[in-house]
């Protein structure tokens, strides 16, 4: 096989050396394209684009493949907690047990936030969307934490990554308790990281918070399952960003805004937004099929499709497996759920969906056991947030530790030519 990719241009032949990855993806080095040819490449939405290299994640759509750092996602919700994948996201490998110890210790003495960050969230409306809250809080997170990071300090890089993923917690509960007018809550450094998480969210002041087990597998298999998914939106974001040598809070708090769209981590919020409109409209789920069908109707079946899994998404396939435990466990009847299993199964058989090789991806059931849960819609994409936390760190540490150049694609100018007032 040719180690390079021949264009012709202008009766002339260019060469592009074919680069390999450790799956045998290929990609054509085109880094030399514009000096030789005088072209750049067109590729909206970046479809076939590859941004870097990376070790962190390898996602093969066709065959519906998920792993970090070769190993699989079902591995890895079957025996991992979430905060042993996030170790083995940003540091490589997964932690030995005094590795994850001390992670564990050093979170919880970073586990505060300074109290003037109250200011900022007290000047939110309580009408605020969570997201947008979050974005900015974890902004602030730089102007009370200054000091800039020494990518070349490991002791530097590893105090930035243990400060945000022991405020970010906090910071995504201040948020849920500002929407619902709740006391801020602190961590109770005696649970685990997850448990941790379900008691600063749900915690009341006049009644004591019993940890289900149930609901503690269910979060921790969400998280696990949302915790880095190679170059989407928010990770290219983040990683984006970060190549302007802004910081690491800053570039996640870019990466919690991209995450906040429909398209992306807001879909899981859309779903039962959807699956609540289609019961108030009285509930006729074919009728929803065919406006999704229908191109002259912006309706779209939120939950369904993705822009890299073209068979299954991995991730839908565990969690329809949690969501159907949960459900069962907490001895849930809604009908908004029963909906959703009605919309699923029409979508499943219906010649639209599967030409188009559109399947129920992860955010259909996530949003299906948030509710369950009792987390509030409006709080799903802020979960999705808290799990993909460590993706981030990881693709962002990468990212810097690579030295690559900053971020900054062309474009074809259509516009006006020359002209004069
Ligand atoms: N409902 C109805 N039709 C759809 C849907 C849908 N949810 N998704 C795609 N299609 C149709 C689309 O109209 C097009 O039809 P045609 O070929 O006749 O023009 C075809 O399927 C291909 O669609 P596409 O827009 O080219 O697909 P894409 O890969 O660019 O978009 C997507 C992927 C996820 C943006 C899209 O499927 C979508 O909007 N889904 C609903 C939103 C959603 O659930 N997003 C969460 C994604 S998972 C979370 C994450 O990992 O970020």
């Amino acid at each position: 096989m040719s180690d390079f990719v021949k264009l012709t241009y202008q009766n002339k032949e260019f060469e592009f050396p074919l680069i390999q990855g450790s799956e045998n993806e290929k990609g054509i080095d085109i880094k030399s394209l514009r000096a030789q040819t005088g072209l750049i490449t067109f590729d909206p939405g970046y479809k076939n684009t590859g941004s870097c290299k990376s070790n962190i994640t390898y996602l093969n759509g066709e065959e519906g493949i998920l792993r970090h750092r070769g190993y699989s996602i079902e591995d890895l919700c079957e025996k991992a907690s979430f905060l042993e994948v996030a170790f083995l996201l940003i540091f490589g490998e997964l932690p030995t047990e005094k590795e994850l110890n001390l992670l564990n210790e050093e979170i919880k003495k970073d586990s505060l936030v300074d109290e003037d960050l109250k200011l900022i969230l007290k000047s939110f409306p309580k009408a605020a969307h969570p997201m947008g809250i979050l974005a900015s809080l974890t902004s602030g997170l730089t102007a009370f934490n200054p000091s800039t990071v020494n990518i070349d300090s490991e002791e530097d890089m590893r105090e930035a990554i243990i400060m945000l993923m022991a405020k970010f917690p906090i910071l995504t509960s201040w948020t849920h308790r500002k929407v619902k007018g709740l006391p801020l809550n602190y961590a109770n450094i005696s649970l685990s990281y997850v448990e941790n998480i379900a008691h600063m969210l749900f915690k009341l002041p006049h009644q004591d918070y019993i940890l289900n087990p149930i609901v503690i597998d269910a979060l921790n298999k969400l998280l696990i399952l949302h915790a880095d998914h190679e170059q989407n939106c928010s990770t290219s974001t983040v990683r984006i960003v970060g190549s302007s040598e802004a910081g690491l809070f800053a570039s996640v708090s870019a990466g919690v805004s991209a995450l906040w769209g429909r398209l992306h981590g807001g879909a899981n919020q859309g779903v039962i937004e959807m699956l609540t409109a289609i019961k108030r409209d009285g509930g006729d789920t074919k009728k929803f099929m065919s406006r999704a069908k229908d191109k002259n109707d912006p309706f779209r079946l939120m939950g369904f499709g993705h822009r890299v899994y073209k068979n299954f998404d991995p991730r839908a396939r565990i969690i329809k497996k949690a969501a159907n435990d949960v459900l069962k466990e907490l001895k849930i009847n809604d009908p908004i759920l029963n909906i959703a299993k009605k919309l699923e199964e029409e979508a499943l058989n219906d010649s639209y969906f599967i030409d188009r090789k559109l399947y129920p991806n992860v955010d259909f059931y996530s949003g299906i056991i948030y509710r369950a849960l009792g987390i509030p819609t409006e709080m799903f994409t802020v979960m999705f947030a808290l799990g993909r936390l460590p993706g981030w760190i990881a693709q962002w540490s990468e990212m810097r530790k690579n030295i690559e150049p900053i971020g900054r694609p062309r474009q074809i100018y259509t516009g006006e030519k020359f002209r004069t007032i």
